[in-house]
């Protein structure tokens, strides 16, 4: 059952689009305590020991979120330690699990804290400066029951084309056709399959969206189609800013029709990103929408089939106004320099004043000095910051359909909130070669798949740092289950791609069992995005019951067969599992064969090399596999077998 409250004059988000009738009753709710005072809206809420609390999409932490603070505020944060309390996306989805089962959306486009036992061990709080917004509250005969009817009323997730399924390779460094073939090449001379290659921003001509600089890629169309041929898709990154420069077409344009976010005084908003000086287009006015999304075309003409939207928090290096408030000191320094040298050359500005220049980036104060037009209005961009990614993926997606209504893209974004799954997936952003950020990832796929989000991956290898051969391949085994599964690192980093490291075919072995489970993966994903469902869960959503089940947050349930059990950790031969209830234990061994094991339901330890990737087959069912293929295109249908409990049956979704 669902309920709907209204507090204030909330903004249409558009994140829900059942229709549903406001509840009379506003002062009182029959979960929790609610405060609406001049200093805004609180939430409160008494947490039982057991309690368990989901939700939050893409957050810091365990899938039970209790014992910390998290706050909603899409912020480009690369530093993703344990301490940080807002990431990329803003998901204000909770589930309160316990002796009742109860849903809370608080629909809510600005920033909003949940001090979920973090000031108090039981007691939850929800905070936002303004009492604007709309409180959903769904309860249900469990956690799992909640997380489906609140997928019902946000509508149904983004599909990509099924090739988004293959594997991609990334990096921030490809500048030409030749370094892109280059990749093809020894991932293809290495048989390690693939499917995409990724075109971070050196691609385009001075940053600038929507070009792609001659030089680099004389004939572009001619490449694209040159790369079509073998089954590769060039996925090019579009940034939010758009660069402020006299001739380029697109910024003239935003200009004379007034698309750009202004400041109070009706002048366009000037912020420093990848291109130096840029505006950003005004994506929450349908019409700027609409006209930056028709820009899309300009590569599908080119025969470009998918995107990823970066930078779209959107990310700020500096204002002018920032930079303004500062002293002559960091003067000095940022006028003699642009973007990319103040980068390059941070380690030679004294340290105090560097202190200066990093605050200067993603400045709350920058975010409240322009305005979004909406319905002949004018809104601080503070108010609604969440919703920018959101708007800017949906004026992709909406001109997909204008553009080539019968046609499948791929899209995705970095910066998100709940409603934005209809249109594109996301990626987690700028992770690190570490560990722990395995665990991560692991730990925010249920979450994401809660909030609607089902197509989502994280940088295999870590973006920032340096990986190690070990650290990839293991990040690897568990990204032959996300549907997003793509390598990506940073500039100046190691060399990440497969064939860097020795023992290639290792990697090879890996990334093929990625395809020889794809048409049952894909089959999962349509299922969970057709029925309103998750793709993966946590344990406790299949297992209630089953304390230990609930408190185990490094296993995933995925699909309606499969459970899986990553490592994470380095120099281990394999790991603990815990097992809820019989199940099979499956192995792809390097050489081709696959494993089979009846565990009993209980604590195991299970063996699992580098070059293996484990899973377990629930009691009674099975799985179809195939046999590897280079590319999603080329997998054959005919070589399918069934591995798993022999007496069941698989039914493919379509
Ligand atoms: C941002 C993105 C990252 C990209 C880089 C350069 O940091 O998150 O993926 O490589 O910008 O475009």
């Amino acid at each position: 059952m669902v309920k709907k409250y209204v507090f204030g004059t909330p903004f249409e988000t558009e994140a829900v689009v059942a229709q549903i009738a406001v509840e009379q009753q506003t002062t009182h709710i029959d979960c929790g305590s609610i405060l609406v005072e001049e200093s805004g809206f609180t939430f409160c809420y008494e947490m039982d020991k057991q309690d368990v609390i989901y939700g939050l999409g893409e957050a810091n932490r365990g899938i039970n979120k209790r014992g910390y603070l998290y706050v909603s505020n899409c912020t480009d944060d690369p530093h993703h330690t344990e301490e940080r309390t807002s990431l990329y996306g803003a998901h204000n989805f909770i589930i309160l699990s316990g002796k009742e089962h109860i849903g809370l959306f608080f629909d809510y486009p600005s920033e909003m804290t949940f001090d979920i036992g973090y000031t108090h061990q039981d007691r939850l709080v929800v905070r936002c400066a303004h009492a604007d917004l709309y409180l959903y509250m769904i309860t249900g005969e469990s956690a799992y029951d909640v997380a489906r009817q609140f997928r019902k009323i946000i509508g149904k997730s983004y599909i990509p084309p099924k090739f988004a399924f293959g594997f991609g390779q990334s990096r921030w460094g490809y500048k030409t056709a030749q370094d892109v073939e280059t990749v093809v090449k020894n991932y293809k001379d290495n048989q390690i399959p693939i499917d995409m290659v990724y075109m971070d921003i050196d691609y385009m001509q001075d940053y600038k969206d929507f070009t792609v600089n001659p030089d680099r890629f004389p004939d572009f169309p001619d490449f694209v189609q040159k790369m079509k041929q073998q089954n590769i898709h060039l996925i090019p990154i579009i940034d939010a800013g758009v660069k402020i420069e006299k001739d380029y077409d697109i910024y003239e344009e935003g200009v004379e029709k007034g698309y750009f976010c202004k400041r109070e005084d009706g002048s366009e908003f000037v912020a420093s990103v990848w291109p130096g000086w840029t505006h950003f287009p005004d994506v929450l006015n349908p019409e700027a929408r609409a006209w930056f999304g028709s820009k899309y075309e300009i590569l599908i003409n080119q025969g470009i089939d998918g995107f990823w939207n970066d930078m779209n928090e959107p990310a700020i290096f500096f204002s002018r106004e920032g930079i303004e408030d500062l002293n002559q000191e960091i003067m000095s320094y940022v006028e003699k320099w642009d973007t990319e040298q103040i980068f390059e050359n941070a380690d030679a500005i004294p340290y105090e004043v560097r202190g200066k220049i990093e605050r200067l980036q993603n400045n709350p104060e920058d975010y409240k000095r322009f305005y979004h037009c909406v319905d002949g209005k004018k809104i601080r961009h503070d108010r609604v910051h969440n919703l920018y990614g959101f708007n800017m993926t949906r004026a992709a997606s909406e001109a997909f359909e204008k553009i080539a209504p019968d046609q499948k893209f791929l899209l995705f974004s970095r910066s998100s909130y709940i409603g934005m799954h209809r249109y594109g997936g996301i990626w987690t952003g700028d992770n690190q070669s570490w560990w722990s950020h395995i665990l991560l990832n692991l730990k925010m796929m249920p979450s994401l798949h809660m909030c609607g989000f089902l197509y989502t991956g994280a940088d295999l290898g870590g973006f920032g740092a340096n990986t190690t051969r070990d650290l990839l391949l293991r990040w690897l085994a568990f990204g032959v289950f996300t549907p997003l599964m793509r390598n990506h690192t940073a500039l100046g980093t190691r060399e990440q791609e497969c064939y860097q490291f020795e023992g290639i075919e290792d990697f090879r072995h890996v990334i093929g069992v990625r395809y020889r489970l794809l048409p049952y993966l894909y089959s999962e994903f349509l299922r969970a995005a057709n029925e309103d469902d998750l793709y993966f869960r946590p344990l406790g959503f299949d297992y209630p019951d089953d304390r230990r089940a609930v408190e185990t947050e490094d296993q995933l349930m995925l699909g309606n067969e499969v459970m899986l059990v990553p490592v994470y950790t380095q120099n281990v031969s394999g790991r603990v599992v815990y097992l809820p209830e019989e199940m099979k234990f499956v192995k792809f061994l390097p050489d081709g064969n696959i494993y089979e094991e009846t565990l009993e339901k209980g604590t195991h330890y299970i063996d699992v090399a580098l070059n293996e990737v484990p899973l377990f087959i629930r009691k009674d069912k099975c799985i179809p596999i195939v046999d590897v293929a280079q590319s999603v295109e080329e997998i054959d249908m005919q070589t399918v077998s069934y591995i798993g409990y022999s007496q069941a049956t698989y039914q493919f979704t379509e």
